[in-house]
């Protein structure tokens, strides 16, 4: 198989490195993955520590060429002349364009291809046909494919094509060579991890970027991606050729078992909410995404659910097994969002708990209509609406994914109090509460967003490099700001005076809220916030994270750090049952 071949670079903006490079995958197969070196953020909810790639594929049969997705806009100077490349040394032209899913990311050049390649066909859901034309703003020629649908692209490379709603918008479709058992996925199996080598050979780097992947953007779906799983379960792939990151291979078992376990721990949840979104409209699909990260994070599980183009019955049944809705305000001028929220409006039962919120759209159904809607049929909200006054910014994602873990937390606190009684017989917990610790707060930051935590589970643990680990519960909204390749500050708080901030950050923020109001910081050489009352501070970085069930344990290397009253000792957290922190 020939070598990969990596472009010259080019830069977006002042300095994001953007890259081409063209890899072999299979016999008669190649990827064109767009290496966007420097991305630190995903648009919004996520921090990027290693950038991310889009990938697109290129499939030459003896008789058809298919692409399979295009790439991000941004890399228009690089990517169209690679495909030209490709196309021209093969002596071959463009038959058929497979587009998986529309986002941008994979379909921003979709209108590029058409013009440079006139005649060639969009093979897609209909859903997403439905989207490319308000994408691409010209005729194209088109087919529109079920599952068990085949293309015969010749020489043995035939296709089927296996609908995957919402993995991650419902228009998403994979598509499988039986040639070569590629199967193609886009953003599934996914990780937004930018190397120059195209497959998975080091898991260990590749893990934590892949479980942050699926926590964003597949856990809200994992009812979808278990569904997706039993489609193909009987087709015989052996490369799964992914939209981002690297393609798997040679871990493939491992990580698709990983995706299977992770949906299978959601399923095992005992409520769900429903999120009703409006696809491919303003802010909707990526607020509610994170609202939903939110829930999820609280261990209950999520249905997202397409207000413009859910099924009636399907609509009728996902509420009827819910807890909790949440209403994503709709285009008020959509007929198919207005039909969705009636049939909502005389499914919902008065003691399910409700959150609308914004999407950010320009013609969002004002969130007070839809309160009054709701009071109209007995059905109160019980969480203020969530609002979007400007841009979304990190902050403003911050606030919806604690909204969504304040949801869920008063969907099951009942049942969790009772759980953690239960899971420890009382001798137990008496000799483990013998365990002693110290006070601290840890504070984090990133861009606008900011949090704070009170923790006691710390402890050092490694020499060199100097490192500690701190036990963050998975329901704490800082726990998103303490991800691989973060840092943050450990403030310790002194004995006998440790009780004002105690008070403080124990409180109950609402959603969003500045958890520093009135508390006296500076910055630390991190960038995040230091408590001028605390005894001594450390910078740290976040380097590993150990899953347990309830808890990440994190695993932080000390970069710098200071005593500020070296008469002071740390403060010593005694209890009497480790039921409690
Ligand atoms: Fe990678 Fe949902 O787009």
């Amino acid at each position: 198989m020939a070598e990969p071949e990596l472009s010259q670079i080019e830069y977006f903006g002042d300095n994001k490195r953007l890259q081409t490079q063209v890899t072999p995958v299979a016999q008669d197969t190649v990827s064109i993955r767009s290496l966007d070196w420097d991305r630190d953020r995903f648009d919004i909810e996520f921090g990027l520590q290693n950038g991310t790639t889009y990938n697109s594929y290129l499939i030459f049969g003896e008789d058809k060429t298919a692409l399979v997705d295009v790439s991000h806009e941004k890399f228009r100077g690089l990517y169209m002349p690679a495909l030209r490349a490709q196309l021209e040394r093969a002596g071959r032209r463009l038959d058929y364009v497979f587009v998986s899913h529309t986002e941008p990311d994979h379909s921003g050049l979709v209108p590029d291809v058409l013009d440079a390649y006139p005649g060639v066909m969009v093979v897609a859901s209909k859903v997403a046909l439905a989207y490319l034309k308000g994408l691409t703003h010209r005729p194209f020629t088109e087919r529109a494919v079920k599952g068990g649908d085949k293309v015969d692209l010749g020489g043995g490379h035939e296709v089927e094509f296996v609908m995957a709603p919402n993995l991650h918008w419902p228009d998403t479709m994979f598509t499988f060579d039986h040639a070569t058992g590629v199967m193609f996925t886009c953003d599934a199996f996914g990780a937004h991890y930018c190397t120059d080598d195209a497959f998975d050979t080091e898991l260990e780097a590749l893990a934590p970027h892949y479980r942050f992947y699926y926590d964003c953007l597949m856990r809200p779906n994992a009812r979808s991606v278990l569904t997706a799983l039993r489609k193909v379960k009987d087709l015989p792939y052996t490369t799964i050729a992914t939209g981002h990151g690297p393609m798997l291979r040679l871990n493939l078992d491992e990580l698709v078992q990983r995706y299977k376990g992770w949906s299978e721990a959601v399923g095992k949840a005992t409520a769900s909410v429903a999120v009703l979104y409006a696809s491919d409209y303003g802010f909707s699909d990526r607020l509610s995404q994170t609202l939903a990260r939110g829930i999820t994070k609280a261990g209950v599980a999520t249905d997202m659910v397409d207000l413009l183009s859910v099924d009636p019955q399907e609509l009728v049944e996902v509420v009827g097994r819910s807890a909790g809705v949440v209403i994503m305000a709709p285009p008020d001028d959509s007929p198919e969002a207005q039909a969705a929220l009636a049939t909502l409006l005389s499914s919902l039962k008065p003691k399910q708990k409700v959150l609308v919120a914004e999407s950010y759209g320009g013609r969002d159904e004002p969130v007070d209509t839809l309160v009054t809607n709701l009071v109209g049929v007995s059905v109160v909200p019980v969480f203020d609406a969530l609002r979007v006054k400007e841009m979304p910014t990190e902050g403003t994602y911050q606030g919806y994914e604690e909204a969504g873990t304040d949801m869920a937390q008063a969907l099951t606190q009942k049942d969790k109090i009772a759980r953690t009684k239960a899971a420890m017989s009382p001798d137990i917990a008496k000799a483990l509460a013998r365990l002693s610790s110290g006070l601290y707060v840890v504070t984090a930051a990133h861009s606008n967003a900011r949090g704070a935590m009170i923790a006691s589970w710390v402890a050092q643990a490694s020499f060199k490099p100097l490192g500690l680990t701190i036990a963050v519960a998975k329901d704490r909204a800082i726990e998103s700001l303490m991800q691989v390749g973060d840092t943050f500050v450990l403030n310790c708080l002194g004995e006998g005076s440790y009780g004002p901030l105690m008070k403080h950050f124990l409180q109950r923020f609402p959603p969003g809220a500045d958890r520093f109001a009135g508390v006296d910081t500076f910055a630390a050489g991190n960038g995040s916030p230091a408590l001028a009352a605390a005894v001594a501070h450390l910078e740290c970085t976040v380097a590993a994270r150990l899953e347990t069930p309830d808890h990440w344990v994190t695993y932080a290397h000390v970069t710098s750090g200071a005593v500020a009253d070296a008469d002071k000792k740390t403060a010593v957290h005694r209890r009497k049952v480790a039921n409690y922190y």
